[in-house]
């Protein structure tokens, strides 16, 4: 169902992989909400023959922008400015890569120039964007951004080594971001900690299987779907938050603030 939340409104969606992606079903139903964007992803990373086809289903445009690249953000917002024809009103950052994560290798015995590298492309990278937006002032008044994060940038989850540190950063980035650009041109900037759910970054981590099912009972409602994120999102886009800035919201069917399931508890049970 769509509600025309976006109507009129213009973005740039990046992340999208293939299908799984979060961003990918960002782009659906941002289209469905009547919205017109542009697509983005890492030249290395882009899968070109999959992102055109969400193009094409979502009349939309690729500029392709590595976002550790000053450059390449500079004509990402310049390029998609003139194609949607005036400043973007949305924008969703939905990128997450970690060498240290990949390569299996221990918290303990991080590699710093992985270390460095996954700081670069899922941190720095929401700054940089802001950054390039903000110069260029590319983002209309009360426009949105949108980043997405894991509660491991709150608690610790051994497997998620160093990504749970670079998240703590993306929040971090989008409270001290989201003061600045909302007190110069009311531009809203926000975090969604979103469930584990089975993407390529996601099925990623190491013993992901496993934790997912755990989430999952551990969640009164559940794990939420990449759908139901893309749904929040579009609704942190919308009117319908124009004073929501600066926060980290989890999206989690109630994980975050569940101590133990009774589903979960009763495998324990020895009696
Ligand atoms: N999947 C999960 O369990 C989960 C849970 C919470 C948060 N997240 C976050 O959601 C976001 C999207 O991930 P996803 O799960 O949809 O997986 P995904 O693998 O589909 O998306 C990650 C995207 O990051 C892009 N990327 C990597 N390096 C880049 C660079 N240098 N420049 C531009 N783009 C680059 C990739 O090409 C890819 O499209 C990430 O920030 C991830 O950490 C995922």
């Amino acid at each position: 169902m769509s509600y025309n939340l976006l109507k009129g409104k213009r973005g740039i969606i990046s992340g999208a992989l293939d299908e799984n992606s979060i961003a990918w079903k960002v782009a659906e139903k941002a289209h469905a909400e009547g919205a017109t964007f542009v697509l983005t992803n890492a030249p290395i990373a882009m899968r070109m023959g999959e992102i055109k086809q969400l193009a094409e289903k979502t009349n939309s445009q690729i500029i392709p922008a590595d976002a550790t690249n000053i450059d390449d953000l500079t004509n990402l917002f310049t390029k998609s400015q003139e194609i949607l024809g005036g400043k973007v009103d949305f924008v969703l950052h939905s990128i997450g890569m970690s060498v240290n994560i990949r390569k299996n290798i221990p918290y303990t015995e991080l590699n710093y120039e992985y270390f460095a590298k996954g700081i670069d492309v899922s941190a720095f990278s929401l700054h940089k964007m802001l950054s390039v937006a903000k110069k260029l002032d590319a983002i209309n008044e009360w426009g949105s951004v949108v980043a997405l994060s894991y509660i491991a940038a709150q608690r610790t989850y051994p497997f998620y080594t160093d990504m749970a540190d670079i998240k703590a950063m993306l929040e971090s980035i989008a409270r001290s971001f989201g003061y600045h650009y909302g007190t110069d041109k009311k531009v809203r900037i926000n975090t969604i900690s979103q469930s584990p759910t089975k993407t390529t970054a996601g099925s990623g981590v190491k013993g992901f299987g496993d934790f997912y099912e755990y989430a999952d009972k551990n969640s009164p409602l559940g794990n939420a779907s990449a759908e139901s994120c893309a749904d929040f999102c579009i609704a942190l886009f919308s009117d319908l938050t124009k004073m929501v800035t600066m926060q980290n919201i989890f999206h989690d069917g109630g994980y975050s603030s569940t101590g133990a399931s009774m589903e979960l508890m009763e495998k324990f049970n020895k009696a």
